[in-house]
């Protein structure tokens, strides 16, 4: 069985490409790539094709974590497939995912698996440049992400 998450924020160029390299790192590191697979995308068209965010791309330097993706936007298949789990990365990404493609079964905000509770929400680093913060929040959202998926999947 093969687990497919997909990660998304508004742009696909700060929060959920950020969040597709940390947890692929953590998927490396425990030997898990073959069963889980990743991908992420956006919930507007702006910023199709184009790589991440330099701030993005310079904390997952600055942490020698590999990413090289382009960014795209959420397709209806993406929700059709109830096995997925879907990652928004804020109230307005799950808002927005579930006016247009309705309820989906596995349809999460990444903080909703954060070790520190009361932050549900992971800020958008586009506005205030924020990128520390929000590397802090990911990695923490994706922590737990891994560690939920492995005890339903049994992997
Ligand atoms: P992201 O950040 O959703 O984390 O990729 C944003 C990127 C672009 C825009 C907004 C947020 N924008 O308005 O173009």
């Amino acid at each position: 069985m093969t687990v497919h998450v997909l990660f998304v924020c508004l742009g696909n160029i700060c929060r959920s490409p950020m969040a597709e390299a940390v947890f692929q790192q953590l998927v490396n590191e425990a030997g898990l790539s073959e069963q889980i697979k990743l991908d992420s995308a956006g919930t507007g068209s702006w910023h199709i094709g184009e790589k991440a965010h330099a701030g993005t791309r310079r904390i997952l330097e600055e942490h020698t974590i590999p990413y090289d993706g382009r960014a795209r936007q959420v397709r209806p298949n993406d929700m059709m497939d109830r096995e997925q789990f879907i990652i928004a990365m804020d109230e307005s990404n799950l808002n927005d995912l579930q006016r247009r493609y309705g309820d989906h079964p596995r349809l999460y905000r990444l903080l909703d698996f954060a070790s520190q509770t009361g932050i549900k929400d992971v800020p958008d680093p586009y506005y205030n440049d924020n990128f520390e913060t929000v590397f802090q929040l990911v990695t923490d959202g994706c922590r737990g992400l891994l560690r939920h998926i492995r005890e339903e999947a049994g992997i």
